[in-house]
């Protein structure tokens, strides 16, 4: 009936397009940036990590990456708690971006240890044998410019010392985006609000049984070696043949990682293929003493 009546419809229909654009689009104008949004924990970038920020942007890092976690439960799980706005009132411009070819990378800080971004950054497929991100090792033979650094920050307005630019002296440009890696998403403390205590008993279920030691195997091969070593022999993280702590202990170091040390946390294979990587660990016979 409204459709016989041109100049009603019009309204009408101008009005409920209104409305919408001001409730997704307006009010969010009004409440971003106040104190409401602020996050105390969130600081500005050094100079070392603005500098890695820019090298970041000039390779397009953000056309295989994005930088934001949608709250959604699939998302929280792979990647971590979801990004909140406050989070990114330094980032000029900032990276959300919609492409994800590689992984999101907004809760990656702390997630690996330094040495590991060091070698994935000079090879991405020694860590990950499949991966088609570039190989970025001749950015090692490009050392910064500390007083160019200096005049970005002063245009950003962030806070620097003459002891932060004095440091860049000698260093190259995969110190600096190695710095921006490991800050991405680490200034609220989630990773620590998110570990689960493990409640009741944990009970391996799988003590000795063949094989599950040898769907352990592989599970090891895919998720750890590159960090623990082909042979559990270790590498850039610490052995792991002679094990003594008890299976639970075990379960609950994979399933929430060692943030402090730079164990990521792998509760996303499920409980059962944990423990599968608990009994390969524990009761395998791994040949010791010959490595
Ligand atoms: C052609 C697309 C592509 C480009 C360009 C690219 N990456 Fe990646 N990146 C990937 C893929 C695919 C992965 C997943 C496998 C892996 O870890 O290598 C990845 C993984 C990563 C990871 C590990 C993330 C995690 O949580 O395990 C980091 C860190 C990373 N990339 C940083 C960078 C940086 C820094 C740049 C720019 C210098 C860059 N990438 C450029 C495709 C890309
Ligand atoms: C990105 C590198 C990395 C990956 C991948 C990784 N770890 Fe770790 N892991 C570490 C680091 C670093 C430490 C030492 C942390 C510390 O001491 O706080 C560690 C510590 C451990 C410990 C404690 C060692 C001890 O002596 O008490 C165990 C057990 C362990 N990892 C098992 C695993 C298993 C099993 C996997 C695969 C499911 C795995 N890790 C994947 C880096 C890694």
């Amino acid at each position: 009936m409204w459709e016989k009546r041109p100049v009603l419809l019009l309204i009408l229909a101008t009005a409920a397009i209104l409305v919408g654009t001001v409730v997704t689009m307006v009010l969010p104008f009004v409440w971003v940036n106040t104190e409401a949004d602020r996050i105390a924990s969130v600081t500005p970038y050094t100079p070392l990590q603005q500098e890695g920020r820019d090298l970041y942007i000039r390779e397009g890092c953000n056309n295989c990456h994005t930088q934001t976690v949608r709250p959604l439960v699939t998302e929280v799980l792979r990647y971590g708690d979801y990004s909140k706005s406050g989070e990114f009132v330094y980032d000029r411009p900032f990276l959300w971006g919609s492409k994800r070819t590689g992984p999101d990378l907004a809760r990656l800080g702390g997630k690996y240890p330094d040495s590991w971004h060091y070698k994935h950054m000079d090879s991405p497929r020694s860590m990950v044998p499949r991966t088609n991100m570039p190989d970025y090792a001749w950015m090692k033979t490009n050392l910064l410019d500390p007083e160019m650094v200096r005049r970005k920050m002063q245009v950003l307005g962030f806070p620097y010392t003459e002891e932060q630019i004095k440091a860049l002296v000698g260093k190259n440009e995969i110190d600096a985006l190695v710095a921006y890696l490991q800050k991405l998403g680490s200034d609220i403390p989630w990773r620590v609000a998110t570990q689960a205590t493990m409640v009741g008993e944990l009970k391996n279920p799988f003590v000795r049984d063949h094989q599950a030691m040898e769907e352990g195997r592989e599970i090891y091969k895919k998720n750890c070696a590159s960090c623990h070593g082909e042979h559990l022999d270790g590498d850039i993280a610490p052995p792991l043949n002679g094990l003594t702590q008890t299976d639970a202990a075990l379960f609950e170091t994979l399933y929430n990682g060692l943030p402090a040390g730079g164990m990521p946390g792998f509760a996303s294979l499920g409980a059962s293929k944990i423990w599968q990587v608990v009994s390969y660990l524990k009761y395998h016979d791994h040949e010791k003493g010959q490595h």
